[in-house]
């Protein structure tokens, strides 16, 4: 999932620019793709290395939750499911550390900034994953909302992100789907299945609405959706989420745990509560249920790792090495021959 993207801020109160003596945005305002050799202003490219290493985080930490659940699956089946969805998601932090590096930085530097704590993920990864419905509430719910956030991006500007959206998005669908089974099971299942899926889901609600950000009347203002990278608002994301959700819900036969919670003919969309902010913020800020667990279970896999890194650069050192003698070896041949003709 992405949902980096998610803490990044709309451009609501973004100043009219003058398209026309711009060229850079001229070429954005003609839907025209940037790619890495293009010419670009500092402040475009500096912004799309926060937002797409931020999104590549998230998609690395978001391994966490879950990963720990593949040898608690109730099935084989849900074991095989589970775990090729955790390697998507490791898969979707590759793309993006690519897509990142696209635009001159170096992928040590971004993972360092992680490990240190001045790199944002997801915060929506910090909460826990106590019972089985928690792996379903993150696939339908949680993946629902990264698709929600990210299928404008398909369309965003700078071509190496929007590309690797679009596969992204193809295979976060079937996270979706894989999250909506697990909880459709558990809701068909005994009592207590269906107690503990409605407990999952009044965990997760609020914070999968929280993933979309904070209001657009209280974000600071920058230059995303100018620059055709933020093509909705928070706020749009978020209704157009709820407005999906809910019917979704009640088919399941889950009660959202909103009093507030009601459809509005006048705007077609369904109103909704209050969210909590101090907790959005205190999560994002570092003092959710697991920030220091997630960072920490971070670095030592990193650490650990490092020696499967040598051993891969050796290895291809090695590899380069042997190729290089072999095409001495070849040309010294075929001289050979050529002087014996
Ligand atoms: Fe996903
Ligand atoms: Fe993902």
């Amino acid at each position: 999932m992405n949902a980096s993207t998610s803490e990044s801020r709309p451009a609501a109160t973004a100043a009219p620019t003058a398209v026309g003596t711009d060229p850079f945005l001229e070429r954005i305002a003609n839907d025209e793709k940037i790619e890495p050799q293009d010419d670009m202003p500092e402040s475009y490219r500096k912004h799309l290395v926060r937002q797409i290493s931020q999104h590549a985080h998230s998609e690395i930490v978001g391994m966490l939750p879950e990963g720990g659940w593949i040898t608690r699956a109730p099935s084989l089946k849900r074991k095989e499911v589970l775990l090729a969805k955790v390697q998507d998601e490791g898969g979707h932090g590759l793309y993006l550390y690519a897509a990142a590096e696209t635009l001159g930085v170096n992928r040590a530097d971004l993972i360092d900034a992680l490990h240190s704590g001045r790199a944002k993920y997801s915060s929506i990864f910090n909460y826990a994953t106590d019972t089985w419905a928690d792996i379903g509430m993150i696939g339908w719910l949680v993946d629902g909302a990264a698709i929600m956030n990210q299928v404008p991006l398909c369309r965003c500007s700078y071509g190496p992100y929007a590309r690797a959206m679009i596969r992204i998005c193809k295979e976060e669908s079937f996270h979706q789907r894989q999250g909506f089974d697990i909880v459709h099971n558990l809701m068909r299942g005994t009592p207590e299945q269906k107690q503990m899926a409605q407990d999952s889901f009044d965990r997760w609600w609020w914070p999968t609405l929280m993933m979309f950000g904070p209001h657009d009347s209280d974000s600071v203002h920058t230059q995303a959706s100018e620059w055709g990278i933020k093509r909705l608002s928070n706020d749009e994301l978020r209704q157009r989420f709820v407005d999906v959700t809910v019917p979704q819900a009640s088919f399941l036969g889950l009660t959202i745990p909103d009093p507030a919670l009601r459809w509005n003919a006048e705007r077609g969309h369904y109103d909704f509560g209050a969210l909590d902010w101090d907790e959005f913020w205190r999560v994002v800020k570092g003092d959710g249920p697991c920030n220091e667990a997630r960072l920490s279970a971070r670095v030592k896999a990193f650490n650990d790792g490092a020696w499967v890194r040598e051993a891969a650069v050796t290895h291809a050192r090695k590899r380069s090495a042997r190729a290089a003698n072999q095409s001495d070896v070849r040309g010294a041949t075929s001289s050979q021959s050529r002087a014996a003709a």
